[in-house]
């Protein structure tokens, strides 16, 4: 299934304009190393820690967008939701692979998948449909800063294992092309600006929280735990005073602005470099 949407809209920051594309990607991923990342334990822990929340993540992020899906009257809206619920129900497709194939690598990948399954079925019985929403706006607001200013940067997919930078490649190309989506359905239907934000800052205490939880978990799987210079290292590679992370949180916060709207940051012309470097002819 193919939704693709006028190019030249994704330049507006309106709002209901999206260039989507749906891709069925089948990436040949039979064995990898332990560490695919740079042959560094805590980069690949810490994705590995990210991809293992993915499917069940990705799942609620579909139910929440489709609770709202007869209301939307705009088409272009209505079809980029269409074109998000295919594209993230291929990245968890392609995401069980890795997580499988770390899961023979002897970590608890399995453990996560359910933590965050429990979470979000927690979620859907307890949170209203808006809160739900939120959650789900607020995710994608991290998946965007995750792919325009990690892994669109500093050539970090460069540092991956061959057969598994594509699958990088590829969700952080298809979560910018989509990063707008949850928000104007939520813009468009819920529009509560204190559910927006308060959400915002529960996913992110429990994001951290859990996600810290669950690399250190991993970390000690890998028997690496006690390498005080690797911590050391890690640590400053994404929290330093050059940090990855830390470098984000400008943007990060500017989720809480009034008029923020995801489009404001454009990395169209990264977008477009990495789509010939690593999607071929599905670009
Ligand atoms: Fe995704
Ligand atoms: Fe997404």
């Amino acid at each position: 299934m193919t939704a693709a949407i006028n190019p030249a809209l994704t330049q507006t920051h309106a709002g209901h304009h999206h260039d989507l594309k749906v891709r069925q990607m089948d990436f040949a991923l039979n064995d990898i190393p332990e560490f695919w990342y740079d042959n560094d334990p805590f980069k690949t822990l810490l994705l590995s820690a990210l991809s293992g929340g993915f499917p069940a993540g990705e799942h609620f992020f579909i139910h929440s967008i489709r609770h709202f899906q007869d209301q939307i009257k705009d088409p272009e809206l209505r079809q980029a939701v269409r074109a998000f619920i295919g594209q993230e129900a291929h990245h968890s497709k392609e995401h069980e692979v890795l997580n499988d194939l770390m899961i023979k690598h002897g970590y608890s990948i399995d453990r996560i998948d359910r933590n965050v399954a429990f979470a979000m079925k927690w979620y859907k019985t307890y949170l209203s449909p808006a809160r739900q929403l939120a959650h789900t706006a607020a995710v994608e607001h991290f998946t965007a800063l995750m792919a325009e200013e990690y892994l669109f940067n500093s050539n970090e997919l460069d540092k991956m294992d061959a057969r598994l930078a594509p699958l990088w490649a590829w969700h952080a190309i298809e979560e910018t092309e989509h990063k707008a989506v949850a928000f104007d359905v939520y813009k468009a239907t819920v529009n509560n600006e204190w559910i927006r934000l308060s959400q915002m800052a529960i996913c992110t205490v429990m994001f951290l929280g859990f996600s810290t939880y669950d690399f250190i978990t991993l970390m000690r799987e890998s028997g690496r735990q006690g390498d005080v210079k690797m911590w050391a290292k890690g640590i400053n590679y994404y929290w330093g005073t050059k940090g990855i992370f830390r470098k984000m949180i400008p943007s990060y916060f500017k989720y809480y602005r009034k008029d923020f709207h995801p489009w404001q940051h454009n990395s169209q012309s990264m977008v477009d470099k990495l789509k010939a470097k690593y999607l071929g002819d599905k670009a």
